[in-house]
């Protein structure tokens, strides 16, 4: 057993700092884990990450010194920051996640952003629908930046819109949620004015060049489509908006850099539709919109 683990041992906060930077060596650099340290005594221990030069002696409760422990082993085992805290922010807001859901994306913030910058002088409600709301990160700060949407948020699971309503009633929004799956979309009846979707766009073949704190933690049923039908998700989509999108109606999808233009192709065999690309902060070709005459 380590000191650490003796609970008649005070651990001092100084002392926490050191075992983090020590036992977390071999897996992030100091910078790092000095961040890590920091989200988890404002996060997880209520303690100002300034108390470590103002009060580096500070004794830690018995609940806080098994934080630090739990925190410790999490890190470890490389589970995401954003899972280890139970909450990220997303442009405005705070919200809940838990391993069912995607950590939402910088990207996907670039995505509201696109949508709010469109909307801006909206004066009567209109429809929303997201499509594989996840967390409800974007179709919670739809609704909070712009009032007026009327906002549906749909995913496959009850425990994901649980956690989503959850994240409503944090934030003091209302929007409505459906348990319903893209692929059976034919069979919704919901007349709508805008849609957004982050469907899975990731096909297993890329698995090979991605981290493992996201392969082993987040939800694959939120990251991966059969590699034989990488657009799945967008055709039951474009299928649903062909009968359910109002004239003037729009879409916004978030894409895979590597499938733009099958995506492309393929609306435009639903005719009828203005696409215009945008690129992400990296520089990606990562979102669309796309206009009904
Ligand atoms: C890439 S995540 C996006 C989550 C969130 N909108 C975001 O941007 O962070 C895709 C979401 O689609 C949901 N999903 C996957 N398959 C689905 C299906 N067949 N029907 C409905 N939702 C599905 C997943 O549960 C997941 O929440």
């Amino acid at each position: 057993m380590s000191c650490m683990d003796d609970k008649n041992v005070v651990m001092r906060l100084i002392e926490a700092r050191d075992a983090y930077r020590n036992r977390l060596a071999n897996v992030f650099s100091t910078n790092e884990i000095d961040f890590y340290f920091k989200s988890v005594l404002r996060g997880c221990l209520d303690i100002d990450p300034l108390d470590l030069a103002l009060k580096p002696n500070l004794e830690l409760l018995p609940f806080q010194q098994d934080m630090i422990n739990d925190t410790l082993e999490a890190f470890l085992e490389e589970k995401p920051l954003q899972y280890i805290l139970g909450e990220i922010h997303f442009r405005n807001i705070a919200l809940h996640v838990n391993p069912l859901v995607l950590i939402p994306r910088p990207e996907t913030e670039e995505l509201v952003e696109w949508i709010i910058e469109d909307y801006k002088d909206l004066s009567r409600e209109i429809s929303v629908v997201d499509f594989g709301t996840g967390s409800g990160c974007i179709a919670l700060t739809l609704k909070k930046e712009q009032p007026f949407f009327s906002v549906c948020a749909v995913d496959l699971d009850k425990p994901i819109l649980d956690l989503v309503q959850e994240n409503a009633q944090k934030n003091k929004l209302q929007i409505a949620t459906l348990q319903f799956d893209i692929i059976e979309l034919d069979q919704l009846d919901l007349e709508v004015e805008l849609i957004v979707s982050n469907p899975p766009y990731i096909c297993p073949s890329e698995k090979k060049e991605m981290k493992k704190n996201v392969l082993e933690y987040e939800p694959h049923q939120a990251l991966f489509v059969p590699e034989n039908d990488p657009l799945l998700f967008y055709r039951h989509i474009l299928n649903f908006a062909s009968r359910q999108l109002k004239p003037k109606g729009k879409i916004y999808f978030e894409i895979n850099p590597r499938y733009v233009v099958d995506l492309e192709y393929l609306i435009l065999s639903f005719s009828d539709y203005r696409v215009t690309k945008r690129l992400d902060i990296f520089g990606k070709t990562r979102m669309l919109r796309i206009e009904k005459q």
